[in-house]
């Protein structure tokens, strides 16, 4: 089998951030954003990064190709650095399957992941084949992506719903054909975790030929089910676990990534088993995911949720200060949370900023470390104290755009707030060079700034959503932003699935200012919607102008 697991206890982390996670409504990615998360994945230690889907169009396919490159080969400044494995997801057809082929086989270690529908629902309605014509084309399209690498996974989509007899008969063609790993979705969040352990098992159990491969899961969220389930798989004998950061995906999304990772580590009494993953380095990488994709974290999130290490109540705040372990079952540095609260301030130095966020895990090139410690300087002007939080929303503000999308830079922005009449007036510098100033009124300061930058840039996008948070305590505290919009009338992109995907377009910014973060933040999904239109104008015009 190629690529053999250190050991029999070892579980595999398979991320599908970049696939499965941008499927969730508005979590489209650029190419360089893509790129930026996969290093990231990699860094962490993630065994296997599923890329994208190349079929869905040119960009998808050179964005997994990047990524093969740039990530699935070794990197001579990072020794020692373990290679993921990079695949791509393809339909069970010969196009697709070239299309992943294409895609992946740059990489050093490159696997194609095809799939085929193998529940009754999906057979008959969607499919429209009968279960021999399923066999035969898993028999066929297995075969044919084994002879282009000897890294193949097959996934029968809807396992969850299939009839356990034609999985088994299913899953041994697919062995029989060359697969490799064979991973198996509840697509559509419906098992509970009993029933999931026993579908593992009964595969375990009845698949002939089963033994010469890898068994993963692949879980949705529907019922809220996904990690529980995820983690009954593993007992039942499954060593590879597909998942995403943040748990971003399909509907109500995958199962998360850093729920898995840090059950197998805190419960290991429990599950016996082991990851690759570096665990401090899951926060900082939840934060990225988020900031990208313009999916804010929800405060009570496990693991990852700005409240996950928080003790409100007095009762706990004393257990606490008795015993660390009075309620918490882990320590917040184990998973990336800042150790420290209070680190600098207005008389550090350039020194001891980079030695920080090194700390933090952020390496930075020589000119990104000048423009964050100019940002601290003026961070530091207005905040007695800078937290390792404020500076991870420097660094993570800083880092929002490569400068290539940014088409108009934000240079100024006042407004007038109150009863009355919201006003604010913006002073924007466009792809010309030129300066542009525009004045508008709304019913509120922020309203009213996004209207003002509307003006200017000439664009009317719809907001569908606006999220403040205090990344910090106190009067002074940096507040970050997400926004997500939606150009109007936007054109919808086919996902694996074939649901429709309506191109949506996220931003973050962070300031002390919240009206400033608020109108960065909008500014940079305005940027990142026309830098999209500008690679591929029938991807974000209204429908009607693309007819
Ligand atoms: O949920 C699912 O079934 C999938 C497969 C394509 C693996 O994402
Ligand atoms: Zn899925």
């Amino acid at each position: 089998m190629p690529n053999q697991p250190p050991h029999p206890n070892y579980v595999r982390i398979f991320d599908t951030t970049l696939r499965d996670g941008e499927q969730s409504p508005g979590a489209t990615m650029t190419s360089a954003e893509k790129l930026q998360i996969a290093r990231a994945l990699a860094r962490m230690g993630v065994d296997v990064i599923e890329a994208g889907f190349p079929a869905a169009s040119p960009d998808d396919l050179e964005a997994v190709r990047r990524i093969a490159i740039e990530v699935g080969n070794p990197d001579p400044r990072h020794n020692g650095h373990r290679v993921p494995i990079i695949t791509g997801l393809a339909r069970a057809v010969k196009s697709d399957i070239d299309a992943a082929w294409e895609a992946v086989r740059h990489a050093a270690r490159p696997r194609i992941h095809t799939f085929l529908a193998t529940s009754p629902i999906h057979m008959q309605y969607k499919l429209r084949m009968t279960p021999r014509e399923v066999v035969q084309r898993v028999r066929e399209m297995v075969a044919y992506a084994r002879s282009l690498t000897d890294d193949v996974e097959f996934s029968p989509e809807d396992a969850g719903r299939s009839d356990p007899e034609f999985l088994y008969e299913v899953l041994a063609a697919a062995i029989e054909a060359g697969a490799t790993t064979l991973n198996i979705p509840d697509t559509v969040g419906y098992t509970t975790p009993e029933e999931f352990y026993r579908l593992i098992k009964g595969i375990m159990e009845h698949t002939p030929g089963i033994e010469q491969v890898i068994v993963s899961v692949h879980c949705h969220n529907d019922l809220g089910l996904a990690t529980a389930n995820t983690l009954a798989g593993l007992m039942a004998g499954a060593r590879q676990a597909e998942v995403t950061i943040n748990g971003i995906g399909e509907r109500a999304g995958n199962t998360a990534l850093e729920e898995v990772v840090m059950a197998l580590r805190v419960r290991h009494d429990v599950y016996g088993l082991e990851t690759g993953i570096d665990t401090t380095q899951i926060v900082r990488v939840s934060q990225m995911v988020s900031r990208i994709t313009g999916m804010a974290v929800q405060p009570n999130k496990a693991i990852v949720g700005a409240n996950a290490f928080a003790h409100e109540a007095g009762i706990h705040q004393d257990g606490m200060l008795k015993h660390q372990q009075t309620y918490e079952i882990m320590r917040p540095e184990m998973v990336g949370w800042p150790k420290s609260r209070l680190v600098l301030g207005k008389h550090s130095g350039r020194h001891a900023l980079r030695v920080r966020l090194e700390e933090l895990g952020y390496r930075l090139r020589p000119e990104e470390l000048d423009e964050i410690f100019r940002e601290f300087k003026r961070l530091a002007d207005r905040k007695k104290t800078i937290t390792d939080a404020d500076l991870m929303a420097l660094v993570s503000e800083e880092r929002g755009l490569a400068p290539e999308e940014e088409v108009f830079h934000l240079e100024a922005a006042q407004v007038v707030a109150g009863t009355g009449m919201p006003s604010a007036t913006v002073r924007l510098r466009g792809p010309d060079g030129q300066v542009h100033i525009a004045t508008a009124v709304g019913t509120g300061p922020v309203d009213a700034a996004y209207k003002a930058i509307e003006q200017v840039v000439g664009v009317q996008p719809v907001l569908l959503e606006y999220v403040v948070n205090a990344v910090t305590e106190g009067i002074d505290a940096v507040g970050e932003v997400t926004v997500r919009i939606q150009p109007a009338e936007a054109e919808a992109r086919p996902s694996p699935q074939g649901t429709a995907r309506p191109r949506t377009f996220g931003g973050y910014a962070a300031d002390t200012d919240v009206i400033l973060a608020s109108a960065k933040a909008y500014l940079i999904a305005i940027n990142k919607m026309l830098a999209a239109r500008q690679s591929d104008p029938a991807d974000t015009a209204p429908a009607s102008a693309a007819a």
